[in-house]
This record gives structure tokens, C-alpha cells and sequence, in this order.
């Protein structure tokens, strides 16, 4: 099967990405969300990054408008039915994304495949919510999308070999770097992300250090491009919380357990960037 209409579900940071990406990359793309208002914000998002591109010189202004042409928002699920593949790109929770796969199983002709964003849940799981678990994959991108190049991409137990190529090759298209990997909590990313974010907040917590202390210490001694607060900001606290308890659940360590202030800030609705506060004010 040849791949030219990309669905993509949810228009938050993520999906607002990878339709951005898709649409650069010349795919005909369909953005769905539950609101109006959160579809206008992901096309406003896009927007706004390929200016970035187009004042470095890197896309020009002509090509912004025909990726921007090639994007097709919409409420309505039905409008997904003649994608080849759709992405799932909702909030980390399994059973909000699981209602979402049921839905596109029914809607979807019985070769399109469905691929979750998922950062952590467990692909065979909610492969095995579908009718077609063979045609279900995980295509895990980074944030920002339009400039991180990886993209884990994830077999499921039932995943077949024809849905892993098209994947793999779809991920080339799309300009990015495609790894393989197998259906494990958290992945490789995020296993090995998460306890360094978390233990950068434990920092916090007892008091080691302050929130700029540790990331200058992360930035200036280990080259890494921002601090593992600052990158926590920018995923999502409940993100990072969220993936954290799949990792403690799925593998029964206890070094995988939430920081508590994580927990607190949670609770209290700082949530990084999106909610104008985490270890940041924004
Ligand atoms: N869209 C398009 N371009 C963007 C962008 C966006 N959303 N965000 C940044 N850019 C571009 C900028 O225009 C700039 O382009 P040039 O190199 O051509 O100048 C470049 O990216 C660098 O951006 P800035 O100069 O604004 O800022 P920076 O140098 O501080 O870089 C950063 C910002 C790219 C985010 C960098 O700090 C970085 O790489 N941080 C680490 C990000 C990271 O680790 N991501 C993975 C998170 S984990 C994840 O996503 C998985 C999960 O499941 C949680």
C-alpha cells in the first residue's frame, strides 16, 4: 500500500507536529479533534512553526501555503475513513486512547493502519482493542517534531512485517530517522529519559538544588541542549507523570517511582509550558 492521506487524531503539540511534518513532506493530511477550537489552535501552531522555517530560510513561503492547503481540519471522525494510515495523538491515558481505536477500527477500511504517538502505553494492548492488532504499530515522535529526527517505531506482538515496512518507510518520507523497537514499558526513550527527569526533580525535592541549579549542571557539564526540568516543562508534568507510573506498573522496580513533588505539582495543575507553570514561569 502506497501512503498519501495521513490521519491525524488530536491537534495538541504532538499531533499539530507530526501534521506539520506530514504536510511539508507533501502527504495529504486530516486533523481531527473534539473542538473547533482545538483544531483552529493546532493549525495556528503549525502555522507559526513553518514561519520559523521560512524566516531561516529553510522552507519557503510558497511551500508553507501548499503544506498548509494539503491540511484538512475537521471534528468529524468520519472524515478519517479514507486515510492509509492514522496517527493517534491524544492524551497518555489508556482508556481515552483505547475509545479512540475502537472508533477507527470501525471507521477505517480493513487496510488502513493505525499507529498510536503513545510515549509509553503498551502497543499490544491497545493492538489487541482492534480487529486489527497485525496492522497496529506504534510510530513514537519526539517533541518539538518538526526539528527532533527520531521516531521509535514500535511492533506490537501481533504487528506484521508488511505494517513494520510501510511504517519504517513512511518515517523515511517524512524526513526522519525511524529506530526499531519492541513493546516494552516506556520503550528506549522514555526508559531512559524518565528516571533522569525524575531524579532531577528528587534533586529539587530534597533540597539539593534549585530547578536552574540542576538544569545548568545538565546544560554545562553534560552538553545537553536544555536541563531535564526545562525538557519536563516542555513535554508535560502530567506526561511525564503519567509515563513514569506506566514504567513503575509495567516493570515493578521501585526506582521508577513518581518523585512526590512531581505528584504535588500535578495535583496543583502546573503542568509545564501548557499551563503556564512548572519548574517555569511562562
Ligand atoms: N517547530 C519548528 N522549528 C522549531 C520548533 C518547532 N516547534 N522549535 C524549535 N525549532 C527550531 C528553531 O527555529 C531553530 O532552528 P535553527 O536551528 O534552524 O535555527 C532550532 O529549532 C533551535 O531552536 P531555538 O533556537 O529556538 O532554541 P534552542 O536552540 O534552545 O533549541 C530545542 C530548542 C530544539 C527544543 C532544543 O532545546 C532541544 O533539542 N531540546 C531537547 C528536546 C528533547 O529532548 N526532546 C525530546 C523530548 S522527549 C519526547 O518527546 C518523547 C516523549 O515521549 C516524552
Amino acid at each position: 500500500m502506497e501512503v498519501k492521506r495521513i490521519g491525524v487524531v488530536g491537534a495538541g503539540q504532538m499531533g499539530a507536529g507530526i501534521a506539520h511534518v506530514g504536510a511539508l513532506s507533501g502527504f495529504d493530511i486530516v486533523l481531527c479533534d473534539v473542538s473547533s477550537e482545538l483544531v483552529d489552535r493546532g493549525l495556528a501552531t503549525i502555522a507559526r512553526n513553518i514561519d520559523r522555517q521560512v524566516t531561516k530560510g529553510a522552507v519557503t513561503a510558497a511551500a508553507k501555503v501548499e503544506a498548509l492547503t494539503r491540511i484538512t481540519p475537521t471534528v468529524a471522525a468520519g472524515d478519517l475513513s479514507r486515510c492509509h494510515v492514522v496517527v493517534e495523538a491524544v492524551v497518555e491515558d489508556l482508556a481515552v486512547k483505547t475509545a479512540v481505536f475502537t472508533a477507527l477500527d470501525r471507521l477505517l477500511p480493513a487496510e488502513a493502519i493505525l499507529a498510536s504517538n503513545t510515549s509509553s502505553i503498551s502497543i499490544t494492548k491497545l493492538g489487541g482493542a482492534t480487529s486489527r492488532p497485525d496492522r497496529f504499530i506504534g510510530m513514537h515522535f519526539m517533541n518539538p517534531v518538526p526539528v527532533m529526527q527520531l521516531v521509535e517505531v514500535i511492533r506490537g506482538l501481533a504487528t506484521s512485517d508488511e505494517t513494520f515496512r510501510t511504517i519504517e518507510d513512511l518515517a523515511k518520507r517524512l524526513g526522519k530517522v525511524p529506530v526499531e523497537v519492541k513493546d516494552f514499558p516506556g520503550f528506549v526513550s522514555n526508559r531512559v529519559l524518565m528516571p533522569m527527569i525524575n531524579e532531577a526533580i528528587c534533586a529539587v525535592h530534597e533540597g539539593v538544588a534549585s530547578a536552574e541549579a540542576v538544569d545548568t549542571v545538565m546544560k554545562l557539564g553534560m552538553n545537553h541542549p536544555m536541563g531535564p526540568l526545562a525538557l519536563a516543562d516542555l513535554i508535560g508534568l502530567d506526561t511525564c507523570l503519567a509515563i513514569l507510573r506506566v514504567l513503575h506498573d509495567g516493570l515493578g522496580d521501585p526506582r521508577y517511582r513518581p518523585c512526590p513533588l512531581l505528584v504535588k505539582m500535578v495535583d496543583a495543575g502546573w503542568l509545564g509550558r501548557k499551563s503556564g507553570r512548572g519548574f517555569y514561569k511562562y
